[in-house]
């Protein structure tokens, strides 16, 4: 093999070792997303019911805010390839990560309320989380 050629088979050896290293921090954060997208709907279904199952919603509402905790350690650099998560995350990692934070908030204040089993504060803390998903994908989710 001549020199060039060896360069060319090292560099895409190594791009390619590069997506593969990210590939469980990609599917995990999928997974945790989907899950808070199934969890929050049922949340906001079971809100509505004539009697909540108030200890079930706290079960829930801590899932909630586990999966975007470990969300938050997820988001590692040069880990977009591969996944819908765009490169402008790392370039505004602040304000990305503000968001992710505001969708916690929203988890935590859910969680609080269903302790004292107050639906109005359940609904607002529950609405807080949701609030922050569109905006969210607009900026840093790719169509693909
Ligand atoms: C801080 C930004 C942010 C917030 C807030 C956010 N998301 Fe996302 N979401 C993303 C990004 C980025 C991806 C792409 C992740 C990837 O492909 O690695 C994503 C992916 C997803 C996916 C797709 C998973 C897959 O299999 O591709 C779902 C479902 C989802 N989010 C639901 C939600 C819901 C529901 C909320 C609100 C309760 C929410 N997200 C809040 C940034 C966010």
């Amino acid at each position: 093999m001549n020199k060039s050629l060896l360069i060319i088979a090292l560099v895409l050896g190594s791009s390619e070792l590069n997506a593969q290293e990210f590939n469980q921090e990609i599917e995990t954060r999928q997974k945790l997303f989907t899950e808070i997208e199934e969890k929050s709907d049922w949340v906001e279904d079971e809100l509505e019911e004539d009697a909540p199952n108030w200890q079930d919603i706290e079960n829930v509402s801590e899932t909630l805010i586990k999966n975007t905790q470990q969300l938050e350690t997820l988001f590692v650099t040069g880990s977009h390839e591969n996944s819908r998560a765009k490169v402008s995350i790392w370039e505004n990692h602040q304000e990305f990560k503000a968001a992710l934070n505001d969708m916690l908030i929203g988890f935590e204040s859910l969680h609080y309320a269903s302790k004292l089993q107050k639906l109005t504060a359940a609904e607002s803390g529950l609405e807080q989380a949701q609030d922050t998903c569109n905006g969210c994908h607009r900026r840093y989710r790719s169509l693909w």
